[in-house]
């Protein structure tokens, strides 16, 4: 099977995700870090490209997102927003720029924007943050929010578990989802939150609910090393492998170690 059958070529925008819930059409999201693997997820159909602070985890092999830098994730966004076309480009906003003042979280937006050439940025939190994230919206910078297990906060939780099990973490996320909604953010990331808690926000919110690991929703996004199967080992339930990768590269890689070694390459066709 090849590409997804894009039937609409235009530009995603905020406008086009909104159109796309209310016409129960499901929004499909993917991480890039780099130009060359950017190309091709837009190529193949996706919807949104998350230049995520994963980037942190899966490029740089940090154990937390917390270490990257705004200069690194707006390397890796320049490098994205450069390989796509049709595909809305969102850039994680880095730990520590946007939590210290509103101030600072503005002049960080509005410099991932103004030097990567994305389409939006995203941010972990809800009411905590809200002032900062009226302020960036004021500033004409699209917000996706980000809700439910926010990474940049592990130390805080002590973990990646399922978040809002209980009632009351259950309703201040849904009344943080409602805050973002007012506040103008275009769309929302639930991650690792119960399905019938995902199912609620969707229905009270028009924006468009993207889920990870959070059941059925507007959309979903993953990883796309860890759903092409690229992570090896990290198969948590929520995550379906549409590939193995990590095979398909080791095998190429071993049998051109074999072809140097026994002089197998290059041929005479691949000689000048
Ligand atoms: O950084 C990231 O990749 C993310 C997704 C997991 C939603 O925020």
């Amino acid at each position: 099977m090849g590409a997804y059958l894009v039937e609409d070529t235009r530009k995603v925008t905020t406008k086009r995700l909104k159109e796309m819930k209310q016409h129960g059409i499901k929004i499909a999201m993917l991480t890039s870090y780099d130009f060359t693997m950017a190309k091709i997820v837009d190529q193949a159909g996706m919807d949104v490209v998350l230049v995520g602070d994963s980037a942190s985890n899966v490029m740089a092999g940090n154990l937390t997102t917390l270490p990257i830098t705004l200069d690194q994730m707006i390397y890796h966004a320049r490098s994205v927003a450069r390989g796509v076309k049709r595909a809305m480009v969102v850039c994680d906003m880095p730990f520590g720029t946007y939590q210290v003042s509103r101030e600072e979280g503005i002049r960080n937006a509005c410099r991932i924007m103004a030097e990567s050439g994305v389409d939006a940025v995203k941010l972990e939190g809800g009411v905590e943050i809200i002032d900062t994230i009226r302020g960036i919206i004021n500033a004409g910078v699209p917000i996706m929010g980000h809700l439910g297990l926010t990474p940049q906060s592990v130390y805080q939780f002590g973990g990646y578990g399922l978040r809002a099990k209980e009632e009351a973490e259950a309703a201040k996320l849904l009344n943080d989802a409602k805050l973002l909604e007012e506040a103008g953010c275009f769309s929302l990331v639930v991650e690792k939150i119960p399905a019938t808690l995902t199912k609620r926000v969707c229905e009270e919110l028009s924006i468009p609910v993207i889920g990870i690991g959070a059941g059925i929703s507007d959309g979903q996004v993953l990883v796309a090393h860890d759903m092409l199967g690229m992570n090896v080992g990290f198969k948590p339930k929520f995550l379906r492998q549409y590939a193995d990768l990590a095979t398909v590269i080791t095998d190429a890689l071993g049998q051109y170690i074999t072809d140097v070694k026994n002089e197998e390459f290059p041929n005479e066709e691949e000689s000048y």
